[in-house]
């Protein structure tokens, strides 16, 4: 099990030169640790998992590649699109690191994409890294609707993403879409 402040020292090591994406990890991992407390949950694994999730952001795709070797296969990062490889190389970079607690790595795993029946930590991170207020867009309603609803906040940010990366003709990743059709069938008041 590692610490916070380890987690806090790691990410620092990696990203102190880039003061932006510091501010919004600090951001998220308050945030995080707001919604962990709120929802009854180990506040240490969201700040572990908020400290870790961008750490490996700056990294060259060879560096990124060649530490998700060590962990996954070839076939399982073949259908994530490049922006989201900083995430599975950030859960292989917290492995190399000592953090074996599966949740966590999930957590980071699918910062970016979102999945189909997320845990509450996966919940927590996906919502903290969207909803955090640094970010430029106008996201203070999901952040509110986040403590009332968690999963009405993951479907919000799960559209959002989705509009901007078609206005944008960006790959999306089949998790996401997964994800989408998933919390849409929950909003709609189908079983989870
Ligand atoms: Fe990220
Ligand atoms: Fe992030």
């Amino acid at each position: 099990m590692i610490e916070e402040s380890f987690a806090k020292q790691l990410a620092y090591s990696e990203l102190e030169e880039h003061k932006i994406r510091w501010n919004h990890t600090e951001h998220v991992v308050a945030l995080a640790k707001r919604l962990a407390i709120h929802y009854g949950m180990d506040s240490r694994k969201a700040a572990v998992a908020g400290y870790l999730h961008d750490a490996t952001k700056y990294w060259s795709i060879k560096k990124m590649k060649s530490v998700i070797s060590a962990y996954y296969s070839n076939d399982f990062i073949s259908s994530w699109p490049e922006p989201t490889l900083h995430a599975v190389s950030g859960a292989a970079f917290a492995r190399s690191n000592g953090v074996e607690e599966e949740d966590v790595l999930l957590a980071i795993l699918f910062h970016p994409t979102g999945r189909k029946q997320m845990s509450l930590l996966e919940k927590i991170l996906f919502v903290a890294d969207y909803a955090e207020e640094s970010r430029a867009f106008e996201n203070k309603d999901i952040a509110k609707t986040a403590f009332v609803d968690l999963d009405k906040a993951v479907y919000d940010i799960l559209q959002g993403k989705m509009s901007h990366l078609s206005r944008h003709s960006e790959k999306i990743s089949s998790n996401s879409l997964e994800a989408l059709a998933y919390y849409q069938n929950l909003m709609n008041g189908g079983m989870e």
